[in-house]
Formats: C-alpha cells, sequence, structure tokens
C-alpha cells in the first residue's frame, strides 16, 4: 500500500545526484528515487545510502534504478544529469551536449511525473530550465532552476568568514543567471539583521563579489575533474523541501519571469516564494541604476545562450 510519505526523484547518480539523495535522505524529506542510465550505479549508491540510515537515523526509501517507471508519481524531481565542466571550460560549453541530455530526461519525467514540481540544476543552468520547461510542457511555475541558492551560500560563507560570524546569521540575494556576471547585492545581505555594508569595507565586500561569482570556477579548478557537488546538492534540495514541506521559503531561484522586471519572458535567478506549488511568487525589489544595468547585462546573457539553444535543437 502506498505511504504518505512524499517522493523525490533524483535525475542523474553523479556527484551531484548522489548528493542530494544523502542531504534529502537525512532530512527524512520522501522517500528517493535514484535514477541513472548506467546501469548498476543507482541501484549500488542507493543501496549504499539505505545501509547508511540505521546509523544516520532516517527513515527514507532508497530505490536505486534506470527505469523512469520506478519515478512515477514524484512529487518533486531534481534533474542533475548532463556533463560538469573541466578545467578551462564555461559552463556555457556544456550547452549542446547538455541540452540533448537534459531534454530526454525532461521528456520521460513529464510522461511518468505529470503532477511533479522540477528543479534543474544541470549547466548551463538558466538554459536547461529553458530546455525542461519547453520539452515537459509543465506550468511555468512547475519548473525551476537551482542557482541562486548555491551562489548566495557562497556569498554567505565567504561573508560569515569576513566577518567571523556564523554563517547562520548571514543572509543574502542575489539576481540573474548562473553565470559570471551574476548579480550579488551586497546593499540586501545583513548578518543578524545589520546590513553588510556596516560591518566590511567596500573592498572587503568586492572581492566576495569577485570570489562567489567566480566561485563555481574555484571549485573546478581545485577538483580538475569535475565541478562543486555537495554545496550545489544542498542548494538543490533545499529547494525541494521547500516545494514537499510547502514552507514558503523566499529562496533566489531560476523561475520563468515575464513582466517581472520586465524579463519577457525567461528563466532568470531573482528572490521567489517557493511552496507546493513551486514558485508561488517572484519578489520584485528595487535596484539602483548600477545593479539594474548588472541585472539587465546577465539577463542579455540568458537570451543569447536560449537563442543559442535554437539553432542546436
Ligand atoms: C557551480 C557549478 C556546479 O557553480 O555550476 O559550482
Amino acid at each position: 500500500m502506498a505511504g504518505a510519505r512524499k517522493k523525490l526523484s533524483v535525475i542523474g547518480a553523479g556527484n551531484v545526484g548522489a548528493t542530494c539523495a544523502v542531504w534529502a535522505a537525512k532530512r527524512e524529506l520522501a522517500d528517493v528515487v535514484l535514477l541513472d542510465i548506467v546501469d548498476g550505479l543507482p541501484q549500488g549508491k542507493g543501496l549504499d545510502l539505505y545501509e547508511a540510515s540505521p546509523v544516520e537515523y532516517f527513515d527514507a526509501k532508497i530505490t536505486g534504478t534506470t527505469d523512469y517507471a520506478d519515478t512515477a508519481d514524484s512529487d518533486v524531481v531534481i534533474i542533475t544529469s548532463g556533463l560538469a565542466r573541466k578545467p578551462g571550460m564555461s559552463r556555457d560549453d556544456l550547452l549542446a551536449v547538455n541540452a540533448k541530455i537534459v531534454a530526454e530526461v525532461a521528456g520521460n519525467v513529464a510522461g511518468h511525473c505529470p503532477q511533479a514540481v522540477l528543479i534543474v540544476v544541470s549547466n548551463p543552468l538558466d538554459a536547461m530550465v529553458a530546455v525542461a520547461s519547453e520539452v515537459s510542457g509543465f506550468a511555468h511555475n512547475r519548473v525551476l532552476g537551482q542557482a541562486g541558492v548555491l551562489d548566495s551560500a557562497r556569498f554567505r560563507a565567504f561573508v560569515a568568514e569576513a566577518i567571523g560570524c556564523s554563517v547562520k546569521d548571514v543572509s543574502a540575494l542575489l539576481l540573474g543567471g548562473h553565470g559570471d556576471d551574476m548579480v550579488p547585492l551586497p546593499r540586501y545581505a545583513s548578518a543578524g539583521g545589520v546590513p553588510i555594508t556596516q560591518l566590511l569595507s567596500a573592498e572587503t565586500i568586492d572581492a566576495i563579489v569577485e570570489r562567489t561569482r567566480k566561485g563555481g570556477g574555484e571549485i573546478v579548478g581545485l577538483l580538475k575533474t569535475g565541478s562543486a557537488y555537495y554545496a550545489p546538492a544542498a542548494a538543490a534540495v533545499q529547494m525541494a523541501e521547500a516545494v514537499l514541506r510547502d514552507q514558503k521559503r523566499i529562496l533566489p531561484s531560476a523561475v520563468f519571469c515575464d513582466a517581472e522586471y520586465g524579463v519577457g519572458g525567461y528563466f532568470v535567478g531573482v528572490p521567489a516564494i517557493l511552496g507546493a506549488a513551486g514558485c508561488e511568487r517572484v519578489i520584485e525589489v528595487e535596484l539602483t541604476a548600477e545593479e539594474r544595468s548588472a541585472f539587465d547585462r546577465s539577463v542579455q546573457h540568458v537570451r543569447e545562450l536560449v537563442a543559442k539553444l535554437a539553432s542546436i535543437r
């Protein structure tokens, strides 16, 4: 008999996908289905994770599979499939290869999980969300991209380190695409309610903004064989939790913006209220002329990526 637990499927059992399964299981968010095209990989990682449950003390069923039928009727599906960057590559270099992969995944997911909320993690993120949206045909509010939670987590971690305070007390906001032209907004960042502009010098903040923008590349440069996965997975799972538990969290997410911020029909990073319906509301914040032009540049980059997609697919 089906239980009352929610169901979360994670597509791709690589580093990001497997780590999503770990964080989600540990939080008892849902039963987790881990799917990959490489037979044995999701089954092995799934069983291994399940065997950790008596020690780590979580009740969640973990199923590893290559068959989309096992994902049937998931409440949330996290899509991590695709290649990761190698040193010297930009996220955009992955466009053609990952567009094909994400399109295939989104088609399969839409067929088996018609009610799900999708959370896309694959890169280049803003374009891959557009692919998942188009192929799935899902209402725009049920297609989300993970980028802002990760990028703002990096920013928050660096800010906390610079202030010498707990990361728990730092909140931050970030707009735009998941590229090096993302737009951190120091004016809207605070530590224990105090604007960070009162706690850190302009030079320190500029350096943190710069390090955040290049945060993905910093990890790729260190790992050499792939990209970050602990923080990206934690970020995707926080979004999944907001949806599965209908938390109405305000999280920077890649969501569909039309009139919002004058974007004109693209998925870009903005603060959004995430709950059971997916993106329940886009929050528009006031921007200075300088912030506005940085945002416009970032959105223009997203538009160009999506235009390139049309010529590939
Ligand atoms: C990053 C990659 C995963 O920012 O986009 O680390």
